[in-house]
């Protein structure tokens, strides 16, 4: 019989993801009751804590964090659930101490489950996987075993694929579960609900109706210390090959017959397949890289660093539904503010018969952060001005729909999806090696899009503009402040 016994074990217990998301993450599952009845959770890392001393780290870092209450019981009564090995990844002794931990922690009980979840550097994820083989904590002696890798996935498509590979020789590809937080965001599954659960849009989403669609995710944060992981990432690794595209396939893909986590997945998988690719002469014409000003100045940036942290790109899907539309992507880090908006511009109405400045495009936008909601801009009657129009908007906004019904973090729909085995929103080999396929022509080294000078606080290079007005469009900000574009 399936035991309710689970063990989430955490490599890389002490790290940032760990103290910020992960723990208070399963915190909040297990306060929602949402966790099965007996859930460990196992940290694993070097520093050198007993189980108490990480009970009391972990509680000051969620407090300072991440805003829990820990002195609450709530907190109290999850941490008896919280233990900790130390050791070192490297190290088949210290992963066969863990196995023994584990034994100890599920009382012996041969079928209880175990989550691994590997929130440590990339350049480590091989190894530990092979660690977990060799000391016998992969085998399903009676319970599942799952194993959560965080991004970056590679660094290219070959590194991917072989990563893929070794952490297939180990577990079958339904024990892998590759995340991309961005799945787990309430925001983005609505989309799904938006197109999915509503009849009125999904006549009018395709190149009939549908001019161009534009995707932002901009940051107001630069490197904030992170040189070391991002001159070597850059924003089409650290954002654009996973975040971004997500996103793109969420808006595109096909309607799907039913919600098996497969077919989901497989609808995410043939819209990637579709964008076009780049030819180097593709990549001058529809990308622009940029750096904000000040990047090269910055503790840690190497002399001779060419890492974008700003990228645009103009993609176009090749399908009956998407032929000749654009999709717009950009992200960067430093620019103006955090906002994160999808836009989906529809084609203007065919004749003009009104005042005014001329027959607007109907523009739908999806506020995914901060402001969560959608938005519907249409053209009104200005009273009392003959038939003068003016664009309105019709909002949706999260917090006031349902209030006292908080968004949670991404990251708690996810852990809860890998412990219940639901797939839907982690993302499969193939799509992992589609989207490296997509991005490669664009990677600092191959690129041939020069590196554009953009200003702190801006919204990225003029280059970028200028991609968009190529062919009359400009970028539009819709969500949070009613302007029309930036
Ligand atoms: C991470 C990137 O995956 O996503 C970070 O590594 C980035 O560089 C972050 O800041 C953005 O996530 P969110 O949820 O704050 O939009």
């Amino acid at each position: 019989m399936a035991s309710e016994k689970t063990s989430v074990v955490i490599f890389g217990a002490s790290g940032d993801l760990a103290r910020r998301k992960l723990i208070p993450a399963l915190f909040e599952l297990y306060r929602k009751g949402r966790l099965p009845a007996d859930t460990r959770v196992v940290g694993f890392a070097r520093s050198d804590f007993s189980d108490d001393a990480f009970r009391d780290y972990v509680s000051e870092q969620a407090r300072d964090l991440a805003g829990v209450d820990d002195a609450s019981s709530d907190w109290r009564t999850f941490l008896r659930h919280v233990h900790y090995q130390h050791g070192s990844l490297s190290a088949r002794g210290d992963l066969i101490k863990l196995r023994h931990k584990l034994v100890e922690v599920e009382g012996g009980d041969p079928n209880a489950n175990r989550l691994f979840y590997l929130s440590i550097a990339p350049k480590l994820f091989e190894d530990t996987v092979m660690g977990l083989a060799t000391s016998g904590l992969a085998a399903e002696t009676g319970g599942w075993r799952r194993l959560v890798v965080e991004k970056p996935f590679g660094r290219d498509l070959k590194s991917a694929q072989e990563l893929n590979a070794s952490l297939l020789r180990v577990f079958r590809e339904d024990q892998v579960y590759r995340i991309d937080h961005y799945l787990g965001k309430e925001t983005v599954q609505n989309l799904l609900v938006f197109r999915f659960g509503n009849a009125i849009f999904e006549p009018v989403w395709n190149r009939n109706y549908v001019d161009n669609v534009q995707i932002t995710v901009a940051e107001s944060v630069d490197l904030a210390g992170r040189a070391g992981y991002y001159d070597n990432t850059g924003a089409t690794r650290d954002m654009l090959q996973n975040h971004l595209l997500q996103l793109v396939a969420l808006v595109a893909m096909e309607p799907p017959p039913n919600s098996e986590p497969e077919t989901l997945r497989n609808m995410r998988v043939e819209t990637l397949k579709a964008i076009r690719r780049w030819s180097p002469d593709g990549v001058r014409q529809h990308a622009v890289r940029g750096r904000y000003r000040g990047y090269a100045g910055e503790p840690g940036v190497a002399a001779d660093s060419a890492t974008a942290t700003y990228v645009a790109v103009r993609l176009f899907i090749d399908n009956w539904r998407w032929e000749g539309v654009p999709f717009y992507v950009r992200t960067g880090k430093a620019m103006a503010r955090k906002e994160s908006e999808i836009v989906v511009q529809f084609k203007r109405p065919p004749q003009h018969i009104f005042e005014g400045s001329g027959a607007q495009p109907n523009v739908l936008s999806f506020c995914l952060q901060p402001d969560e909601g959608a938005l519907l801009r249409f053209s009104a009657k200005v009273p009392d001005q003959g038939m003068a129009t003016r664009p309105v908007d019709m909002a949706f906004h999260y917090g006031a729909a349902f209030p006292g019904e908080p968004i949670p973090d991404a990251y708690e729909r996810l852990l809860q999806d890998a412990i219940e085995g639901d797939p839907s929103l982690f993302i499969r080999s193939d799509q992992i090696e589609e989207s490296w396929r997509i991005v490669e022509p664009l990677l600092e080294g191959a690129s041939p899009a020069p590196l554009r000078a953009y200003e702190r606080g801006s919204w990225g290079p003029d280059a970028a503009d200028a991609l968009l007005a190529q062919r009359n469009h400009a970028w539009l900000r819709v969500c949070g402040h009613g302007e029309a574009s930036d």
